[in-house]
């Protein structure tokens, strides 16, 4: 395992300091002249997300040369100076905030200003400049107030294997009317990209991709490589996400066979790291070593209340899929909650699902059928209107979360939305090997193994969840779009109805 991070590396993360992470996160900052920025630094696009009622995160990480073989971007390794505006219109007529952050070479001259001070429950566009350049603008939205029941939509995306064909998905997505973006893990991948996976036609790789991610410089050329792609920036200026991680972010099922527990920590370390430079998220995320907190609540008025959770992290094999502390921030949550919706954005299927199509049971340890326990546990809790996102399997499902799974005629209690995935396999079909294993648990309601994602919207009375998929992406990033299914789910009626 020659290529991990060395030790003195390992230790290094330790000693990003507070002082620059506060810089990169919007703190007043020395001066830097202009002409220090190489031009067009902005080629990896811009993003927001976590949106509260008074506030948002913005992101952008400089990178000239965004495949640079050694991670850097093409930036100069020294600090550089940011600015950003936000303006109630797009022409930045309206300017309502101005400010500044350091780029530091230490977080890959990543930025993420939390803006505050902005009005609830209204759209902004925000921009940056760094040198002469000035950055395509974004479009975000802050969280309505407190007591605010207005109409919420939004879409669930997963697994953007970019290898496996063009982000299509994105190109539609980018033209839906959504306030927010779920992505619910496997923002990367981490294996070596060659001949092999290379499904996505038009494209040729530099020899630097073939060889699996394990390096700060290797996992920071991955995101510079997947975010290249047009259509998921075109996503993230088009509406905040809200963003948690699977297993590829670091690597699958977090397996670290035939190494040692602490290489794998060095490595989680890094990846982790480079995770939080790559993504729009608050300063309460920021790594500690091989820790990172990225569960967390965000709350949308009395409408609903989302618990992001984190499946990955504290997973003890066995015992515990989110870990003593994260279940009982989340029991709490729902506890408290007064919202109409209570919706968990997670990473693997909660669901049930057996499968062995005869008389015995044989079920997945990766997902909650491994953690039984934990998720009776949940499910006890009976919370009102309970709907859990879900992605990982690369399949668009549709289930009904069961006071008995082995029981149909128990009641429903909760509602699950698995959204298939914006690239992870290629080209899909509608019925494929899987089919009849899924539908043959009689609380899935819906299943197709194509490309795509979940377009939902929220009002006080009901969900509608809309399953939208395209029909290849290797090819090219054409093919239409289309609704696979739509279903109802009204509010005290947990289930699916289809419409
Ligand atoms: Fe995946």
């Amino acid at each position: 395992m020659t290529d991990l991070p060395s030790r003195r590396t390992f230790l290094g993360l330790a000693g990003v300091s507070a002082a620059t992470l506060a810089l990169g996160t919007g703190a007043p900052a020395h001066a830097s002249t202009p002409g220090d920025v190489p031009a067009d630094p902005f080629r990896l696009g811009v993003a927001s997300g976590d949106p509260e009622p008074d506030s948002v995160v913005l992101w952008t990480r400089l990178a000239p040369e965004p495949l640079a073989a050694d991670g850097h971007g093409g930036m100069p390794r020294r600090p550089v100076d940011v600015h950003y505006e936000v303006a109630e219109d797009s022409q930045f007529k309206r300017i309502v905030r101005r400010g500044h952050a350091v780029a530091s070479p230490e977080l890959a001259h990543s930025v993420h200003p939390e803006v505050h001070g902005l009005a609830p429950g209204r759209e902004y566009f925000y921009r940056f400049r760094a040198g002469s350049s000035i950055s395509p603008f974004g479009r975000t939205r802050t969280a309505p107030a407190r007591h605010d029941q207005a109409q919420l939509s939004f879409a669930v995306a997963s697994c953007q294997a970019w290898y496996h064909g063009h982000f299509t998905a994105y190109r539609h997505m980018a033209a839906e009317d959504i306030d927010l973006v779920f992505f619910v893990g496997d923002y990367i991948y981490e294996y070596a990209i060659n001949s092999a996976n290379l499904w996505r036609e038009g494209v040729q790789l530099d020899k630097v991709h073939d060889a699996e991610v394990r390096t700060l410089e290797q996992y920071r050329l991955r995101y510079a490589l997947f975010k290249s792609d047009p259509h998921l920036q075109a996503v993230h200026a088009h509406a905040p996400w809200v963003s948690t991680w699977d297993d590829h972010e670091v690597q699958n099922n977090y397996e670290h066979v035939g190494v040692t527990p602490e290489d794998f920590e060095r490595r989680r370390a890094v990846a982790y790291r480079a995770y939080y430079e790559n993504m729009p998220l608050r300063r309460t995320s920021l790594p500690h070593g091989p820790h990172m907190t990225l569960y967390r609540r965000v709350g949308w008025g009395r409408l609903a209340n989302f618990s992001v959770l984190d499946t990955r992290q504290y997973r003890l094999p066995g015992k515990s899929i989110l870990g003593a502390r994260q279940e009982k921030w989340l029991h709490d949550g729902l506890r408290a909650s007064s919202s109409t919706w209570n919706v968990l954005a997670q990473q693997v299927v909660m669901a049930q699902i057996d499968r062995d199509m005869g008389p015995g049971q044989t079920f997945s340890n990766d997902q909650w059928d491994g953690f039984r326990a934990e998720r009776e546990r949940l499910l006890a809790l009976r919370t009102p209107n309970l709907v859990v996102l879900t992605g990982d399997i690369h399949r668009n499902v549709a289930a009904e979360l069961k006071a008995d799974f082995n029981d149909p005629e128990s009641a429903t209690i909760g509602t699950e939305l698995v959204a298939g995935s914006i690239g992870s396999d290629g080209d899909g079909t509608r019925r494929d090997n899987y089919t009849d294993l899924w539908l043959s648990n009689p609380h899935v309601k819906f299943y197709d193994g194509r490309r795509g994602y979940v377009r939902c919207t929220l009002t006080p009375s009901q969900l509608t969840s809309e399953y939208r998929v395209v029909d290849y992406i290797r090819r090219d990033d054409r093919a239409p779009v289309s609704t696979a299914a739509r279903f109802v789910t009204p509010a005290g009626r947990p289930g699916l109805e289809v419409q």
